[in-house]
């Protein structure tokens, strides 16, 4: 499978997709459990991540980036976790760490935030669209995934793990894989309760 990647100041004519509407309106995560080899491959993986680089990045800051766990390296970084988690008196922590160990591939992805003028909270929105960006484009490939954060996104020590720094903050921890069985439908919101049409208000 190969991506083809627009060049630079292409026009990219805007096309309907009802195949891609589709498929976004019975998009479902995977639960991590359920997520067994195999994953993508290296190629897949270069394509996914490129797609998920796309995101909407108000001043072009790229203020994120990607973090690859498999193999022998996640098992690695789950043995640094495991380790971190048996200083603790919480014995669900070591527990919570089976969503990282069973899925053949995580991707942590590292929101930045890069000092200027654009806010830092606009960084923070581009990183939560890289990760959407991601779990979209794995499932659009066939791969079950699940984005999650657990304490090890926020711990001081797994985050040195991972090489966070600073301001970063782990926006999120991408896992997939193969799924087991179909993922049911989960509750959605009510549509009613969180759209309106804005009407004028009277400001005192
Ligand atoms: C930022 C973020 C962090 C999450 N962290 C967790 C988590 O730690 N544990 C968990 O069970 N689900 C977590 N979730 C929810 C899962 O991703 C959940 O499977 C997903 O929302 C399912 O919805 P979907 O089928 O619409 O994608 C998180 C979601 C987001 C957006």
């Amino acid at each position: 499978m190969l991506l083809t990647t627009p060049k630079f100041g292409e026009p990219l004519p805007i096309t309907a997709s009802p195949e891609t509407l589709a498929f976004l309106a019975a998009r479902r995560s995977a639960s991590a459990m359920t997520l067994h080899a195999p994953g993508p491959s290296a190629d897949q993986l270069h394509i996914l991540l490129s797609i998920a680089a796309r995101a909407p990045d108000h001043g072009k800051l790229a203020p994120w980036r990607f973090v690859v766990l498999s193999g022998v390296n996640k098992d690695g970084f789950v043995a640094g976790l495991e380790a971190i988690a048996a200083r603790s008196a919480d014995s669900s922590l070591v527990k919570k760490l089976g969503k990282l160990r069973t899925p053949p591939l995580a991707i942590a992805v590292i929101s930045r935030h890069i000092p200027g003028k654009i806010p830092e909270w606009e960084q923070r929105l581009s990183a939560g669209a890289v990760c959407t960006l991601l779990i979209t484009a794995a499932q659009a490939m066939g791969y079950g995934a699940n984005w999650i954060t657990d304490w090890y996104a926020y711990d001081a020590d797994a985050r040195a793990l991972l090489g966070a720094a600073g301001e970063d903050q782990i926006a999120g921890f991408i896992y997939l894989g193969t799924p087991g069985d179909a993922p049911l439908e989960r509750v959605r919101p009510d549509m009613e309760a969180i759209v309106e049409t804005w009407a004028p208000v009277a400001i005192s």
